[in-house]
C-alpha cells in the first residue's frame, strides 16, 4: 500500500468531488478487496491496485445534476460519464508518478470495463468483483446505509439479492462479511 501512497494522495481530491456516496470510504474498501482477491487470483498489483484506487475518479467531472438524481435517464448519463471522463484524470495522475504509457493504458482499460461490460479478462473481472465486495465491509456498509437513508436490514436484503461474482474468493469473502452484517442487526 505504501508503494502506491502517491497515487492515493493524488486520487483523494478527485474522489472528494463525487457526491453520490462517500467515495473515499468506498475506494478504500475497493483497494482492500483487491488486496484480498490478489491473494488467491493472479494479477499484477502495480496495475490492479492503482486501478482500484482510480476506478471512480471520473465522478469528479460528472455534472452534479447527473449525480444523486432521482431521474433514471440522468442517473444512467452520470454512470456513463464517470467511465468516459476517467481516462484523462488517470493519465494525469499516473504520468506524475512516472508510470509507463503501456501501464497507464492497461489501468485505463481495466477501469473502463468496470461498468457496462462483461469482460473476458481476469484483471477486469477482478476490479468488478472488488468494487462489489467493498460494499459488504463494515465501514462501507454503514456508510451506504447513511447515504441511501436506508436501514441495515434493507440494505442487507438489497445486496444479497444481487451478488454475482466472477471469482470464488470474492464471493466467499462477501458471504462471510454479509453474515456478520446480518448478525449485527439481528442482535439489536
Ligand atoms: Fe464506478
Ligand atoms: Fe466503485
Amino acid at each position: 500500500m505504501k508503494k502506491y501512497q502517491n497515487i492515493w494522495e493524488s486520487a483523494v481530491p478527485y474522489l472528494k468531488q463525487g457526491i453520490n456516496k462517500n467515495f473515499i470510504i468506498h475506494t478504500e474498501g475497493v483497494v482492500k478487496a483487491m488486496e484480498l482477491i490478489l491473494k488467491k487470483e493472479k494479477g499484477d498489483p502495480d496495475i490492479l491496485i492503482p486501478a482500484a484506487m482510480l476506478h471512480d475518479v471520473g465522478w469528479a467531472n460528472v455534472p452534479k445534476k447527473y449525480q444523486r438524481t432521482k431521474d433514471n435517464a440522468d442517473k444512467l448519463r452520470g454512470m456513463k460519464l464517470h467511465i468516459t471522463l476517467a481516462p484523462e484524470i488517470i493519465k494525469k495522475i499516473l504520468q506524475s508518478v512516472n508510470y509507463k504509457a503501456f501501464q497507464i493504458n492497461e489501468v485505463i482499460e481495466i477501469v473502463q470495463a468496470h461498468k457496462f461490460s462483461k469482460p473476458r479478462k481476469l484483471s477486469k473481472k477482478m476490479l468488478i468483483d472488488a468494487d462489489q465486495l467493498s460494499d459488504a465491509f463494515k465501514e462501507q456498509f454503514y456508510s451506504d446505509v447513511k447515504t441511501y437513508n436506508s436501514t441495515p436490514e434493507k440494505l442487507y436484503n438489497f445486496r444479497m439479492n444481487d451478488n454475482n461474482f466472477y471469482t470464488k474468493v470474492a464471493k466467499d469473502i462477501f458471504l462471510e462479511q454479509m453474515k456478520q452484517r446480518r448478525s449485527e442487526f439481528e442482535s439489536i
